[in-house]
């Protein structure tokens, strides 16, 4: 139970890697706030770990809003008073259907909207809550903050964004105690690749790209959050770590 005591915001808390995160999170003592802009799911989340005998409440967010995020930290600190633990890691994948010419600009303004202005706006709105008595900001990159596919231009743009800003904000808030720190996934059996998994040739090219020709799960990721989240990486800031079965290298 090595996050007794603690409160944690996790986003895109309906979705694969944040469900698995947010549960982790509360099976090992956490008190969870599941934050997305898709209710049902995540209520559903929420009294899914409510029923493992854990803490969690839903809160509804689209982290693309400023004040909906402010508001999202109020949350927590009026549910369960404090917050230790911010997991930033709503984002939204490109269809793969446009290469920067003909994409229009307002599909790259979206994918940054929520990819990136989200987690500047976690960030921003977590930190002035934590700067006090300290905590952890994890955000979620990628490996396409590294290397390039086609027709994912914003994607890849917002991804690259978050590991800069991940440094940026490491650097500022050190001296709060705050630690921030990113994860880089490769390819993880999420909803956001169903998009792929119709086509036979394509999932077999990307389960190749990883070392062990498979895709990686939500829960392996949620096990390198929860460290991370932990007072075992204590000396660990600044950098994004990939979960990637070698899929960048
Ligand atoms: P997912 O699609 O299962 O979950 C994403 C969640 O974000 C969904 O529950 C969705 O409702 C929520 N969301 C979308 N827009 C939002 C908004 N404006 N405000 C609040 N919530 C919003 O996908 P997955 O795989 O769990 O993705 C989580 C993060 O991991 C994303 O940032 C994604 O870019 C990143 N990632 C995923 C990889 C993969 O292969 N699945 C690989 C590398 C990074």
């Amino acid at each position: 139970m090595r996050f007794t005591g603690q409160v944690a915001i996790v986003t895109g808390g309906a979705g694969g890697i944040g469900q698995a995160s947010a549960k982790l999170l509360a099976s090992q003592g956490a008190k969870v706030i599941v934050a997305d802009i898709n209710p049902q799911a995540g209520e559903q989340v929420a009294a899914d770990i409510r029923a493992e005998g854990h803490e969690a409440q839903f809160h509804a967010v689209d982290v693309s809003n400023f004040e909906r995020v402010e508001a999202l930290v109020q949350f927590a600190i009026e549910t369960y008073g404090q917050l230790d633990i911010m997991f930033n890691n709503a984002g939204i994948f490109g269809d793969g259907t446009e290469n920067v010419i003909d994409m229009p600009v307002e599909t790259y303004k979206r994918t940054i909207g929520i990819n990136q202005d989200g987690v500047f706006y976690g960030i921003k709105a977590a930190a002035a809550q934590m700067k006090d008595k300290g905590g952890v900001i994890i955000n979620t990159a990628s490996i396409y903050a590294y290397i390039a596919d086609k027709n994912q231009f914003p994607y890849h743009a917002s991804k690259a964004a978050v590991v800069g800003m991940t440094k940026a904000a490491a650097l500022e808030l050190a001296r709060y105690n705050i630690r921030v720190v990113a994860i880089a996934p490769g390819m993880i059996d999420t909803g956001l690749v169903d998009a792929w998994r119709a086509d036979e040739r394509v999932w077999n090219t990307i389960q190749k790209a990883h070392m062990r020709r498979q895709l990686g799960t939500a829960e392996q990721v949620a096990q390198v959050v929860a460290f991370l989240a932990s007072d075992e990486a204590s000396f660990m800031n600044g950098h994004a770590y990939f979960v990637d079965d070698g899929a960048a290298s």
